[in-house]
């Protein structure tokens, strides 16, 4: 049974993932990269291909596939989107940890990485404060998804992945 990472995009999932599997010795599985592996494309490219809906359908199939797993799994910010996702973490009874910052926070990590996050530039690159308006209100649709699967809540801000990845551990 997985340790399950979620939250919102640029808190820290893959970072904290790293880290947490080494502490526990155990695999990091990427639930994007698998994603990715699968359709044989990045998902930027996949989302311009085959829309969002393609993408969502390899992710319920891949999220299914990795619950089976025993790892650190660190899945995508939309992951709790699909209810048949919600469904499936919870039905799984792994620790489910939400990696919870700030929106300014968050968008400035997503700024850090441009051209990645096609639902924050879909339509275009935006700057700072255009990043922060789209993370705060696609956070107040997600937040009750994320509170409605999670086992573990973490506040991030300010804290370096080390820290956050020995409280999940100690947790456990
Ligand atoms: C998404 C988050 C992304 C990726 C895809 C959709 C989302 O993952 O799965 O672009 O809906 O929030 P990260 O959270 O790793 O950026």
């Amino acid at each position: 049974m997985p340790v399950v990472l979620i939250g919102f995009m640029g808190s820290g999932k893959s970072r904290v993932g790293r880290v947490l599997a080494r502490l526990l010795s155990c695999p990091l599985l990427d639930l994007d990269t698998r994603i990715e592996e699968e359709a044989g494309c990045s998902i930027p490219e996949l989302f311009a291909s085959r829309g969002e809906e393609a993408f969502r359908a390899l992710e319920t199939c891949e999220l299914r596939r990795a619950l089976g797993e025993e790892a650190v799994l660190s899945t995508g910010g939309g992951i709790v989107n699909r209810a048949k996702n919600r469904e499936l973490l919870r039905q799984s009874k792994s620790t489910v940890v939400w990696l919870q910052a700030a929106p300014q926070v968050l968008a400035a990590r997503i700024r850090s990485e441009p051209g990645t996050r096609p639902l924050i530039d879909g339509e275009g690159l935006l700057d700072l404060d255009a990043t922060v308006e789209r993370v705060r209100a696609l956070l107040a649709q997600r937040a009750p998804f994320y509170q409605s699967c999670t086992t573990l809540q973490v506040q991030t801000d300010g804290r370096e992945p080390e820290e956050i990845a020995a409280q999940i551990a100690e947790s456990l």
